[in-house]
């Protein structure tokens, strides 16, 4: 093994590699959490500027651009993942040496409730990817934008995909759970940059809180406004008005 792959290996293998791992990485999902949150807000200013914007997504660096992020965000995921349960693992089994008589000791609650929510969190993304990336649903994959037919319509994908109260009450549970797990993740992120002290644990946990509540009002302002008739699609004023027709006639054009 050459000198870069020794000094990977023992990156890896001590405990302080592995929780800047998980920190470094954590930090990378939260700054894409933002930005899709932000983004999604795109959607209370109408189909024209999330359809853009979905659009331009998936066309920068043609086509090159979403694939680099993708790979990205799918590496910080795994990588998030494996030194997570890989920490967890070092620290059941040094627990266990040092308790090997008390059987009643168990791992903190804060680490078990990270494990469930982290859990809940995957199962919600392979939901979510199946749902709106994939579009296993027939008529949401066949949506076109009635202002450009050439395009996939974003804005009535989501909103129609809010129809099914299941579907949002799935939303709601899940992405409650996942903000548990961001609340708790974000103090633990500080302290392992070590930069969680006496004097600003009370900032910190301020900090955790305020991002985690933003984060969940915006993601979830999108499933319960449409599930209660507040977020509907309107359909194109503009081409209707401007050719005279509904908008059943925009999208059969
Ligand atoms: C209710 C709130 C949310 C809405 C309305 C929403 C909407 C969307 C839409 C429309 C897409 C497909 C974009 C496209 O292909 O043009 C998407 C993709 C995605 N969303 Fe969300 N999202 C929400 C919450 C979340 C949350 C909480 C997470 C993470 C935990 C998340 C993670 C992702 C990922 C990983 C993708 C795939 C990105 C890609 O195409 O590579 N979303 N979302």
């Amino acid at each position: 093994m050459n000198a870069l792959g020794k000094a990977l290996l023992g990156f890896w293998e001590s405990s302080i590699g592995k929780k800047l791992i998980v920190a470094v990485t954590g930090i990378m999902l939260v700054g894409f959490l933002v930005a899709h949150m932000v983004g999604n807000l795109l959607i209370f200013q109408g189909r024209e500027s999330l359809n853009d914007y979905a659009y331009f997504l998936h066309h920068f660096l043609h086509g090159w651009g979403i694939w680099i992020f993708r790979l990205g965000l799918i590496g910080a995921f795994t990588l998030h993942i494996i030194a997570t349960i890989a920490l967890v693992r070092e620290n059941r089994s040094a627990r266990n040496s040092r308790y090997a008589y008390d059987a009643t000791v168990q791992a903190p609650r804060s680490s078990r409730m990270m494990i469930w929510s982290g859990l809940t969190v995957l199962g919600f993304v392979i939901f979510h990817i199946l749902h709106f990336t994939i579009r296993v649903d027939p008529d949401l994959a066949a949506m076109k934008d009635p202002m450009d037919p050439s395009r996939h319509d974003v804005y009535g994908m989501v909103i129609k995909g809010f129809q099914n109260p299941i579907v949002v009450l799935f939303y709601i549970v899940a992405i409650s759970f996942f903000c548990t797990h961001l609340n708790h993740g974000i103090s633990s992120l500080f302290q392992t940059l070590g930069l969680r002290s006496e004097k600003t644990r009370w900032v910190i946990g301020k900090i955790g809180i305020a991002v985690t509540i933003a984060l969940w009002l915006g993601f979830l302002s999108i499933p319960f406004l449409t599930s209660v008739n507040i977020l509907k699609d309107k359909g194109s004023p503009e081409k209707s008005a401007a050719h005279g027709a509904s908008v059943e006639e925009v999208v059969k054009s």
